[in-house]
């Protein structure tokens, strides 16, 4: 069985594309793969954020992810902070990773908007990302686009050190959905949806309320020619909502054109919002089962944070036999 690992920032609040994109998938290949999930709280300290604020979104991400499906039974789900070897192992391939590689990545030029007072750990960022995976010996990382150039970085990381100190990594490969499903904004259907860029009307949260579902849904916005039909650049919000009643229902946009052939938005609309409401309906019953429980929530990361160290450990002990550290008591 391939192992994947995956990594998810805690900060920020959950949306739909967030499952759609991402939680679904991992949700679904956990009978197929030997899988690790990691809520990445040391990525999260990158960028300034309340230490109250970190501490309870772990938390409630952890949650959160449980609910969707990750089963602690099949799956090794803990906070990445619990597991010291993931910033031992950074600190290492810090030293064989290079600025200029570092310097070329878009995602970082973009977050630091050429700041020079953003944190050093900002720049950092991605080596520590490599350490997530290469600890583990994952083979497979399955991420969204915006992680490709990462990835890339993470191959050439693991590369370089298995050429200087001799076979020691798995080199891995980025696993990104094909189905580029984008999921937009509801009101401004040119942009992603997100927590941080987007607007609040327009993000649908996993933890919506039906009521607030249906009223995002029905003021989505539109357009006046009141055809159900994909056309990305003249009708983005109609696009938008094909998109996600796609990606939730399984049929393709060309079938759903069919299906609502001749129908109003109005109708459509309903239709989006209640099929989003029946899918979201058992993750939200499950959290708030676990919600009710914390105690059990830190029982299962602790058993997830276990079940890491104890993959990590052969890992870096091996990493330090490479490097040269002497050997310890
Ligand atoms: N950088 C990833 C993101 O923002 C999160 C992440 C951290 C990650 N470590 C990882 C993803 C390791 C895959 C593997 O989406």
């Amino acid at each position: 069985m391939a192992r994947i690992f995956s990594g998810i920032q805690p900060t920020g609040d959950k949306h739909i594309g967030n499952l759609l994109g991402a939680v679904r998938h991992w949700v679904a290949g956990q009978d197929l793969h030997d899988c690790l999930f990691c809520v990445v709280d040391l990525h999260s300290i990158t960028v300034p954020v309340e230490p109250a604020a970190l501490r309870t979104s772990t938390l409630s991400l952890a949650t959160l992810l449980f609910a969707a499906g990750l089963d602690p039974e099949r799956s090794t789900l803990y906070v990445q902070s619990h597991v010291s070897e993931h910033t031992e192992l950074g600190w290492i391939l810090n030293c064989t990773a290079t600025m200029g590689e570092l310097r070329r990545m878009t995602q970082f030029k973009d977050k630091s908007g050429g700041q020079e007072s953003v944190s050093v750990g900002l720049f950092d960022y991605p080596v520590l990302q490599a350490a997530d995976v290469l600890l583990y010996q994952a083979g497979l990382v399955p991420v969204g686009e915006d992680q490709r150039q990462h990835l890339e970085l993470m191959r050439d990381i693991a590369i370089r050190f298995n050429g200087r100190y001799g076979e020691t990594f798995v080199v891995p490969e980025a696993q990104i959905p094909p189905t580029g499903a984008r999921i937009v904004d509801l009101q401004e259907p040119t942009k992603k949806m997100s927590t941080t860029g987007g607007t609040e009307q327009g993000t649908l949260l996993l933890l919506d309320p039906p009521a607030r579902i249906r009223k995002k849904i029905m003021s989505a916005v539109t357009d006046s020619d009141g055809v159900v039909r994909a056309d990305a650049e003249n009708k983005p919000g109609v696009t938008g909502l094909l998109a996600l009643l796609s990606a939730v229902d399984g049929a393709s946009v060309p079938q759903l054109e069919e299906r609502y052939d001749g129908m109003g938005y109005g109708d459509f609309k309903k239709d989006v919002a209640e099929s989003l409401i029946a899918l979201l309906e058992p993750l939200q019953a499950r959290h708030a089962e676990l919600a009710a429980d914390p105690g059990e929530v830190h029982r299962l990361l602790t058993v997830g944070a276990e079940r890491a160290r104890a993959l990590a450990v052969p890992t870096i002990e091996l990493v330090r036999e490479r490097v040269g550290f002497a050997p310890r008591g």
